[in-house]
């Protein structure tokens, strides 16, 4: 049996947030039927921010609501503080991502807060999920370097981390919000990490700004980890993190990894047509580095079938 490979799609959070041109609830919604219908089951589908920082997220439960159509998804939304969180569970959200970033700075420009206070909110919101029953993943967000103090020191992540996990985080997110990182940094942060907590506590969260996402996820696959974060069509960039480009394409990773014999539940020619969708939605030309080469190879299959009429 191939080993199986987690993805979660977070295009409709990560990936929307910077749209220049708003996209409407049921743009998002086409989205995620054609990503579901290529497999996907997990997304990061919403965030419960403040809808005048960061507008694009302001329809989060109208989105939710749609979500519900759909059968046995894992939906989780992000929250930046117990506001957030309340109105989460308002509309019954059972999976939620926290964010705590590696330098004052980012934790300032990100959620009006220093490092500290973003880790104490964190605990608390955290404490609290524990006691509702609800999954949280924390976010180690600029964890290889700050789009403002300049690279990260590996003490720091894994601090950062321990302190998550010491909270209460079922899962930890190590995230190159930058896509600023190697794939030797990558091996360097997780392999004392999976050594200390196990492989299965880690997801990774990368962005491919300097073209090296893939390498780095393969990087996470050597040391175990089993997660990953991708948008479709390497949509992505964060409002807060200046120099942030798109996340590692979820066609690239999806192709990648079932080339290399894993299993993750998604049709990469479906995905095709989830990309498709999502440039319809975001008026943008989209798609990962596989994309080309897919499209030659169905000009091509369509050719010989007219061929042989
Ligand atoms: N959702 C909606 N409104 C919120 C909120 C949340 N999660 N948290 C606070 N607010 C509201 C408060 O109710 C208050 O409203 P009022 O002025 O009508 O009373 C106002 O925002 C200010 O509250 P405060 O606690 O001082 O928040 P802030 O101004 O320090 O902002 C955040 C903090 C976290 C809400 C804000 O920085 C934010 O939304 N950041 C989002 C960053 C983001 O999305 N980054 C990308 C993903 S990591
Ligand atoms: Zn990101």
């Amino acid at each position: 049996m191939r080993d199986i490979i987690y993805i979660n799609e977070v295009g409709l959070r990560d990936g929307l947030q910077n749209q220049p041109n708003p996209v409407s609830t049921e743009s998002k919604l086409k989205m995620a039927a054609a990503l579901v219908a290529a497999g996907v089951r997990q997304f990061e589908a919403v965030s419960f921010v403040h809808p005048k920082l960061v507008p694009q997220m302001a329809d989060a439960v109208d989105v939710l609501a749609g979500l519900r159509e759909f059968n046995q998804l894992n939906i989780a939304a992000l929250v930046p503080n117990m506001k957030g969180y309340e109105r989460a569970r308002e509309q019954g959200v059972t999976s939620i991502g926290v964010v705590l970033a590696s330098t004052d700075t980012f934790n300032q420009r990100n959620l009006n807060m220093t490092l500290a206070q973003t880790r104490e909110t964190c605990q608390q919101v955290i404490a609290q999920a524990r006691a509702d029953g609800v999954f949280v993943r924390a976010y180690i967000s600029g964890a290889i370097a700050c789009p403002y103090d300049g690279k990260t020191p590996v003490d720091v992540v894994h601090k950062l981390t321990a302190d998550m996990i010491q909270a209460g985080a079922h899962e930890i997110s190590i995230a190159d919000t930058i896509g600023a990182g190697n794939p030797q940094q990558i091996s360097d942060i997780l392999r004392p990490l999976v050594q200390q907590f196990g492989a299965d506590r880690f997801n990774l969260h990368l962005h491919d700004t300097r073209g090296l996402a893939l390498a780095m996820a393969w990087a996470g696959v050597m040391e175990g980890v089993r997660r990953f974060d991708s948008s479709i069509g390497g949509l992505g960039g964060c409002p807060f993190a200046p120099g942030a480009s798109g996340n590692v394409a979820t066609e690239d990773l999806v192709y990648m990894l079932e080339e290399s014999g894993f299993d993750t539940g998604i049709d990469i020619n479906a995905l095709r047509d989830a990309v498709q969708v999502a440039e319809v939605a975001t008026g943008q030309h989209l798609g990962g580095r596989i994309l080309k080469w897919m499209q030659s190879q169905a000009i091509r299959a369509a050719q010989k079938r007219e061929a042989c009429v």
